[in-house]
């Protein structure tokens, strides 16, 4: 099968991994601290891979990998990055960091993200338009760049962007979040098809739906929140696509719940 295949499992959400998907598997994860992050990088643990937690609340950080510590999963390992400062220097150090204490990463989950304030284009700040797309779509760009020769050196490394149903259909008042979330999908289409005959690095892009986060509350606080599925409900796709059994899906975008 091709490596930009566009075939892909019919139900993705209901994927059903072994134990030991992960095993062996060095795996970045951004946004580690809360959220669908968390849940991801204890669920990716929980299947074997060593996870190396990055976010911006050492706090959080620290709390999860006493989580994992205390379950007997592989040794996690923190790097404290706030992606709202870092700049192409900082992803550098982290290419050395990594390279030094791990020398090859198997996968990338871009997850980490920040919503801005919801309100008309016309009203937006050109600081806070920065703010979001520098970390919603600059960082990530940025610390793929610098980690691509270490996911080079896996025999199966996988790229997966973070998506939203605002970055498929425009929706008033969703601002930079929504644009950023569309650059999201361009970036995860463009690196897919340039790797996708080089290497063997695939790149896809998932689109949680509503999940019960902070964010979620924030985005919609009349909402209540148990009408939405809590994060570890939709892992079933992050492990799909972190793990062999997706390998050939390259240059996706799936949604992490069905319609
Ligand atoms: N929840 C939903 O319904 C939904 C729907 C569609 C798409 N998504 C996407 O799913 C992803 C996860 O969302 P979520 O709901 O889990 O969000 P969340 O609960 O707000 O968690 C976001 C995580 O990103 C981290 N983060 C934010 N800004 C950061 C920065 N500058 N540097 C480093 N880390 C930073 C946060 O760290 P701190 O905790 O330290 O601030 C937190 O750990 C996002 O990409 C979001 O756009 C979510």
């Amino acid at each position: 099968m091709s490596k930009s295949s566009t075939l892909i499992m019919p139900e993705p959400h209901l994927y059903q991994a072994s134990d030991n998907v992960l095993q062996n598997r060095t795996i970045v994860i951004t946004g580690a601290g809360d959220g669908i992050g968390r849940c991801a990088a204890l669920t990716f643990a929980a299947h074997g891979a060593t996870v190396i937690l990055v976010g911006k609340t050492i706090a959080k950080l620290e709390s999860i990998y006493d989580e994992i510590e205390k379950a007997g999963y592989p040794q996690a390992a923190i790097y404290p990055l706030h992606l709202g400062g870092a700049v192409m220097k900082d992803y550098q150090d982290m290419h050395d960091t990594l390279a030094k204490e791990f020398g090859v990463i198997d996968g990338i989950l871009h997850n980490a993200s920040i919503l801005g304030d919801r309100k008309p284009i016309a009203q937006t700040d050109s600081t806070e338009w920065q703010e979001v797309m520098h970390v919603n779509v600059n960082a990530p760009f940025m610390m793929t760049k610098a980690l691509l020769p270490l996911l080079e050196q896996s025999q199966d490394a996988s790229i997966i962007f973070t998506s939203s149903s605002v970055g498929r259909v425009g929706r008033a008042y969703w601002g930079p979040y929504a644009v950023s979330k569309f650059a999201t999908e361009g970036l995860m289409q463009t690196l897919a098809d340039e790797l996708a005959n080089t290497s063997n690095i695939r790149v896809n892009a998932i689109n949680p739906g509503a999940t019960n986060t902070a964010m979620r509350r924030t985005a919609y606080p009349a909402e209540i929140p148990t009408v939405n599925p809590l994060p570890d409900q939709i892992m079933p796709l992050y492990l799909y696509l972190m793990g062999i059994d997706s390998k050939g899906i390259n240059a996706q975008s799936i949604d992490a719940q069905p319609k």
